[in-house]
């Protein structure tokens, strides 16, 4: 009888992540921004990546604008509606990790739950948990979109921060304020991180 193993011609095997890391020289990371609505995690996640390009690394940011409006669309804020939000986001994610992408994940993600959901679907090796951690009253201030005045009046339910929970991450790799943390050096803080 002819030998089981092996049967498959080197040209028929799926190529490796190593494969697609050595091609691109670098390493697939997700780095994941959690963090109020208007905390800046998307402002910082962009500066990073534009840095990180600049730098020849090639990049993948997700964030609502493309996802919520695209894969997830139709998903809303209930518990069960963010839980498959951030489900969907971290399997996305993996794939890009999986072919040596640096990936930013910019989601409010606001429960330790969903957070952990997310580490164990990409792995904890390759899951960088940073919490832009600016105040809810900076926030507020800001209210870029205008949301958190609307979920104060009431038109906006469960909105996270007034009347559904955010529960800060116990043991971030990075902490940011961005009330006080320049966006360089932001930046900087996260590309160290990356040993970069
Ligand atoms: S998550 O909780 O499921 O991770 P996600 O990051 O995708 O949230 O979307 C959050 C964004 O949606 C906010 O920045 C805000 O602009 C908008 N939004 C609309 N309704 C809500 C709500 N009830 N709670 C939080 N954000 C909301």
């Amino acid at each position: 009888m002819k030998e089981e193993k092996n049967i498959f011609p080197i040209f028929e095997q799926m190529l490796s992540r190593k494969d697609k890391e050595e091609l691109l020289g670098q390493r697939g990371t997700m780095l994941w921004f959690t963090g109020l609505s208007g905390s800046g995690k998307s402002t910082v996640a962009i500066a990073v990546e534009r840095e990180l390009h600049r730098r020849g690394k090639l990049c993948r940011l997700l964030d609502g604008d493309n996802v919520r409006t695209g894969i997830n669309r139709g998903l809303g804020f209930s518990e069960e509606d963010r839980r498959e939000n951030i489900r969907r986001i971290a399997e996305t994610g993996k794939l890009f990790v999986d072919t040596g992408i640096i990936t930013l994940a910019s989601f409010v993600s606001p429960t330790r739950e969903l957070r952990d959901m997310a580490r164990d679907i990409i792995g904890t090796e390759d899951f960088k948990e940073i919490y832009v951690c600016t105040p809810l009253e900076e926030c507020e201030r800001r209210d870029v979109k205008g949301l958190y005045a609307r979920a104060r009046r009431g038109e906006i339910k469960d909105f996270t921060g007034i009347s559904a929970p955010f529960e800060a991450p116990e043991h971030p790799a990075l902490a940011i304020d961005t009330s006080v943390v320049p966006l360089r050096e932001s930046v900087e803080r996260i590309l160290k991180l990356l040993s970069l």
